[in-house]
C-alpha cells in the first residue's frame, strides 16, 4: 500500500501567509502540520509516499527531503496549477500504478492516526474507505448518507445537510478511482472534485464503506482552526525545560521551553511552547500560546496565538487569537506625529482597538 499526501492547493482562506508561504509548513505546537501526517502514515506501515506539491514545492522539499527522517520513501509529484483534489490523484497514477493508497489532505490533523482504518481497508478490500465524523456545520462539508455502514450518496456542501456525517481529509482507494476520475468533469469552481469521483463508484456499483471517526480530527484551512488544533495539540504535550529561565521568572503549567530559548524576567502560563533560541524578555506568555524559533518577544503580552520564525514583538500591550507570520516586526515607534505606521502584505487583517 502507498500514500499520496496533498501538499499543494491555493490556500486562499490563510492569505497573506500563504502568498509567501505553504500552508501545511505552518506550526502546530511548534510541529508543521505535514509532519504529522507522515508520522500517522508512517505508523500505519506505509513506506511509499507521494507529496503533491505547487508553487510552494521548493519549501516544502527543503523542509521533508527524501523522507528518510520519518523512514518513508518520498516521490514528489508536481501539480502545475490547483485544480482540484481528484486531479492531484490523476496526475499521480504513473506513480501509485495499481497499488491501493491511502489520499492524506497535508492540512489535516488526526490526532488518534489512521492505523484502524488501513487494517480495516487491508481486512474488507472494498473500493474506497471514507472516513466521516459528526459535525455541527455540515453545510460546510461533504456529507454523507449510510446504510449499514455503506455509503448510499455524497452530497458536496449541501444547504440543506440530510446527515451530520462530514468527510473527513483521509479516504483509502484502490485502483478504480482511476476509472472515476476520468469519468467527471471539473466543477463550478473548475476543480475536479473528490467527492464527484467517489459519488461515481457510489452509483456505478461500487463498494465505497465509511468509518466514522471519534477522535479528535481538524481541518486547519482557516485561522480559527489552526488556533484550535495548536491549542489542543499543545494540551497534549508534557512540561520540558532545555532553555534557559531566569530566577525571576515564572512557568506555571505544561510549557515548553525548546533549547537555547532564553527566558528572562517574564511569565508563562502554559499549555505553551518556546522555540529554539526565541527570547522572552518583561513580557506575558498565555495558554495555548507557540512562538516558533529564533522569535523575540519584549514588554508585551500574548495569548492564544501562534507567532512565526524569526519574528519580533516590542512594546505591544496585548495580541491575542493572531497568527503572526515569518519575520514580522510589530512594535512602538517613537516617532512624532504618533500614529499607525503599516506595511502590510496583500489580505492581511489587522485589529485595532
Ligand atoms: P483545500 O484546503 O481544500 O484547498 P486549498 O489549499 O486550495 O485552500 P483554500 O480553499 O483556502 O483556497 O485543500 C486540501 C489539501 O489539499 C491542502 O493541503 C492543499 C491540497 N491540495 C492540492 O494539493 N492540490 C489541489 O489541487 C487542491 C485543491 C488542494
Amino acid at each position: 500500500m502507498k500514500a499520496l499526501i496533498l501538499s499543494g492547493g491555493k490556500g486562499s482562506r490563510l492569505r497573506p501567509i500563504t502568498h509567501t508561504s505553504a500552508k501545511q509548513l505552518i506550526p502546530i505546537a511548534n510541529k508543521p502540520i505535514l509532519f504529522y501526517g507522515l508520522e500517522a502514515i508512517r505508523d500505519a506501515g506505509i513506506v511509499d509516499v507521494g507529496v503533491i506539491v505547487g508553487e510552494t514545492g521548493n519549501e516544502i522539499k527543503e523542509a521533508l527531503g527524501n523522507g528518510s527522517a520519518w523512514g518513508l520513501k518520498l516521490t514528489y509529484i508536481e501539480q502545475e496549477s490547483p485544480l482540484g483534489l481528484a486531479h492531484a490523484v490523476k496526475i499521480a497514477r504513473g506513480y501509485l500504478k495499481k497499488e491501493p493508497f491511502v489520499m492524506f489532505l497535508g492540512d489535516n490533523l488526526i490526532k488518534d492516526g489512521i492505523v484502524p482504518f488501513v487494517e480495516e481497508f487491508k481486512k474488507n478490500k472494498p473500493n474506497a474507505l471514507v472516513l466521516l465524523a459528526r459535525v455541527k456545520n455540515p453545510q460546510d462539508f461533504g456529507v454523507a448518507q449510510l446504510k449499514g455502514g455503506k455509503v448510499i450518496n455524497l452530497e458536496e456542501k449541501p444547504k440543506k445537510p440530510k446527515t451530520n456525517l462530514a468527510l473527513v481529509g483521509v479516504y483509502l482507494f484502490d485502483h478504480t478511482i482511476f476509472e472515476a476520475i476520468r469519468h467527471i468533469k471539473p466543477s463550478w469552481r473548475n476543480e475536479l472534485e473528490i467527492t464527484d469521483a467517489i459519488s461515481y463508484l457510489i452509483h456505478h456499483g461500487y463498494e465505497v464503506h465509511s468509518h466514522i471517526i471519534n477522535g479528535w480530527w481538524k481541518d486547519t484551512g482557516k485561522l480559527e482552526d489552526l488556533l484550535e488544533a495548536n491549542r489542543i495539540m499543545l494540551d497534549t504535550l508534557q512540561s520540558q525545560v532545555k532553555g534557559r529561565v531566569s530566577k525571576d521568572s515564572r512557568l506555571y503549567g505544561k510549557v515548553i521551553i525548546e533549547k537555547k530559548a532564553s527566558i528572562v524576567h517574564s511569565v508563562i502560563r502554559g499549555p505553551a511552547t518556546i522555540g529554539e533560541n526565541t527570547r522572552i524578555i518583561s513580557s506575558y506568555i498565555g495558554p495555548f500560546t507557540s512562538v516558533y524559533h529564533d522569535a523575540v518577544i519584549e514588554n508585551s503580552e500574548i495569548e492564544h496565538s501562534i507567532i512565526l520564525e524569526e519574528s519580533k514583538i516590542e512594546n505591544i500591550g496585548r495580541i491575542e487569537d493572531s497568527l503572526i507570520g515569518k519575520s514580522v516586526v510589530v512594535c512602538r515607534h517613537p516617532r512624532k506625529p504618533q500614529a499607525y505606521r503599516f506595511m502590510l502584505g496583500d489580505s492581511s487583517q489587522v485589529g485595532i482597538i
